[in-house]
């Protein structure tokens, strides 16, 4: 029989979104009229419905999450995405393992942000126009969820248990993790094109809006790398081919903004102290908003096939619409107020900050520019010809292999330029350093074997840049110490705490250093063997002994697993025992997930994959054992470079404020 309060958490799910598509309109509507009037009642009255817009969205997530905790299957996003079994980890995360689910998380976060912008930006000349954009955001992501990609429809005669989510996905924690980082990422770059959009509107396109948006830039931007790299390390971890990364088009298209707004971070500060690059930052804060909402439809359309698509949606035609209207309608008005945004000042020399901010754009661009044309151009030919076509990791490494060694390469000398133009004495005398640092280790690298083109030129760039960086140090503490009565330690604190920014940075970049040399070594020097293995006999792997001990079979609700237990030695000392294993999930009818072991150390990993069926009338297991060198380091890497971005943004310390303010 239909029993009506079986179907509650649906309507109750519904409900809120709906409520809050109608806050959202009403935010846009009122919001508009109120900065068109300037009138503080009705800007005032949008913005709370910008906080009621956060409430009735964080009930539908509330509501989801009930249905997904207590398998309620009378919802059909959980009847479709959800089983009984999984652990609360699992069904919590499920929310955005499927389409619908992960629409509703980027809703939130987007009614989230809109929220905090309406409640603690400053009330200023952008505010306004900025939250009208940003809930104008909001209708078209909760529209989706409202009514095409609605993950709160009742089901009349619920099942009695789900499939569960894409067994990949319940493999590891990460996926807790790597989607909220990137959504994270996503949204957080919504606000300053945002506030780029209201500057055009007002009229205002000087740095205002920049200044304005740092913290939430910064903060988008580091959420998007971190979210890249948790992909990365999920990949690695779960795929089971010992790579992190396959430039497949969801892993492309997810990387395009956070290309074009690395450059934006840079380029702002072109801005900031020399007035130029208006019409070029506001393009970019464009570009960068438009690739989320074009990568999302390339993604959710059906497109492409890849690991982590989510395939034939209903939405991809609406995220179409929108990156279509975004675009037309950002660059409309950038044309539009393309006299006061062009620069009326040219470069004094290229050999200058700011010259090599503008070379790392280009850098940057060209490497967006490649990667999106890769990803792109073997749909455009299935388009037009029906022919599929593919294009390889071989073409996007040989195009973006130059342009990273060149962004190296500029990384290491930019910090160290002035503005305006280098004096030649000392450009020359900090080149003379830091080639002698790169010539120095290319050569070191040279002996202990590393012979290939792109891993030792790293390994050269990478020295090149610690030498800058000790460069940038010594030039900014040798005078204070000069000037001091106190210890180096106590002036480095003092330096590091004063210039949170400038200190921030040198960490960014020494995060990336690290991240390329483990890029180099992990890339260039992989080894990868398959291996068979006799119980209680060893093969020898990479300087290791790898021991087949046992094997083993395990049943836990939900999930059957089959795997190996393998000791690994060196020099005749036990290291580590390895357990990689595949892992079927569900009833035992979804498709087995590989997963394997890794042991981790600061010079390379010993990486375990069970490649073949594990039997119990076997007396032997075959493995896959992959050894990437240096890979721990773009995991340590990425730490130092988020710990740099939140150095950066801490505020000023009260001191330098004081004088910040007696010198304004
Ligand atoms: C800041 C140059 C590449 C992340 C800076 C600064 C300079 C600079 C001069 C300002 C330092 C100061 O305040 O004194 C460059 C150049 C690059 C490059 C020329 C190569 C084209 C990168 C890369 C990343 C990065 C690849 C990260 C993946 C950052 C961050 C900041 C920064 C987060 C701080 C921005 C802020 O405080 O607003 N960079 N950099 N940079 N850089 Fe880079």
């Amino acid at each position: 029989m239909f029993d009506p309060t079986q179907l509650s958490l649906a309507y109750l799910g519904s409900g809120s979104v709906l409520l809050a598509l109608g806050l959202a309109l009403y935010a846009v509507l009122v919001g508009a009229l109120g900065a068109a009037r300037h009138d503080a009642r009705l800007q005032t009255s949008a913005r709370y419905a910008a906080v009621g817009i956060f409430f009735a969205m964080t009930a539908a997530v509330v509501v989801m999450q009930t249905a997904l905790l207590t398998d309620d299957f009378s919802v059909k996003y959980v009847a479709e995405h959800s089983i009984s079994t999984s652990p609360t980890w699992v069904k919590v995360a499920t929310m955005w393992a499927a389409l619908e689910g992960s629409i509703l998380l980027w809703a939130w976060f987007a009614a989230g942000y809109t929220a905090l912008l309406a409640l603690v930006a400053p009330n200023d000349a952008l505010r306004p126009w900025a939250l009208v954009v940003m809930n104008a955001v909001n209708v078209f992501f909760i529209s989706v969820n409202g009514l095409v990609a609605n993950p709160f429809i009742a089901l009349a005669t619920p099942p009695l248990e789900g499939p569960g989510p894409n067994p990949l996905l319940q493999n590891h924690w990460m996926m807790a993790v790597h989607p909220i980082l990137i959504y994270l990422g996503y949204v957080g770059l919504t606000v300053p094109f945002a506030y780029a959009m209201s500057a055009l509107i007002t009229k205002r396109p000087g740095s205002e809006w920049m200044t304005q948006t740092r913290t939430w830039t910064l903060v988008g931007w580091g959420f998007l790398g971190l979210g890249k790299v948790a992909g990365g390390w999920w990949s690695y971890e779960v795929l089971g081919w010992g790579g992190y990364w396959a430039w497949d088009p969801v892993e492309n298209v997810s990387i395009l903004p956070w290309l074009t707004a690395t450059a934006f971070i840079h380029s702002v500060q072109v801005q900031e102290r020399r007035r130029m690059l208006k019409a070029w930052n506001l393009l970019l804060i464009i570009l960068t908003f438009a690739l989320t909402i074009l990568g999302t439809f390339i993604i959710r359309a059906g497109v492409i096939s890849s690991v982590h698509a989510f395939g034939d949606g209903p939405v991809g035609p609406y995220f179409l619409g929108f990156f279509l209207l975004v675009s037309a309608v950002s660059f409309g008005l950038l044309a539009l107020r393309w006299d006061q945004v062009r620069d009326r000042a040219d470069l004094d020399s290229v050999v200058s900050r700011e010259g090599s901010f503008l070379l790392g754009n280009v850098l940057f661009l060209a490497m967006t520019f490649a990667v999106l044309l890769g990803t792109l151009f073997p749909l455009l030919v299935e388009a037009v010809t029906g022919e599929k076509v593919t294009v390889g990791a071989p073409f996007f490494n040989q195009v973006s292999f130059p342009l990273w060694l060149g962004i190296l390469a500029l990384m290491g000398i930019g910090p160290l330029l002035p503005w305006r133009k280098a004096e030649e004495q000392s450009l020359r005398r900090n080149l003379a350093w830091m080639l002698g640092g790169a010539l120095v280790a290319g050569a070191l690298a040279y002996l202990f074997g590393v012979r290939k083109f792109y891993p030792l030129m790293t390994v050269a760039l990478c020295a090149y840049n610690l030498v800058s960086l000790g460069l940038l140090l010594s030039g900014a503490l040798v005078p204070r110490l000069r000037l001091s009565s106190q210890g180096p330690l106590r002036v480095f604190v003092q330096y590091a705490t004063e210039s949170r920014r400038r200190f921030g940075s040198m960490i960014v970049h020494f995060g990336v250093v690290v991240i390329a040399l483990g890029i180099a070594g992990s890339g260039g020097y992989r080894v990868d063997q398959q291996l068979r293995v006799t119980l209680g006999e060893s093969v020898p792997f990479q300087g290791y002994e790898l021991r087949a001990i046992d094997r083993f079979m395990e049943q836990t609700p939900g999930r059957i697993s089959a795997g190996a237990v393998v000791e690994v030695w060196r020099d005749g000392r036990f290291v580590a025992t390895l357990r990689p294993r595949v892992n079927v999930f569900g009833g035992g009818d979804t498709q087995p997930v590989p997963t394997p072991d890794v042991l981790y150390t600061a010079w390379h990993d010993v990486y375990l994959n069970v490649a073949g069926p594990v039997r119990p009338d076997q007396d032997f297991i075959v493995l896959r054992a992959v050894q990437s060198p240096l890979i721990a380091w773009i995991w340590i890497g990425t730490a130092i470079l988020a710990f740099g971005t939140a150095y950066t943004l801490l505020p000023a310390p009260r001191r330098q404020k004081r004088r910040v303010t007696a010198a304004a």
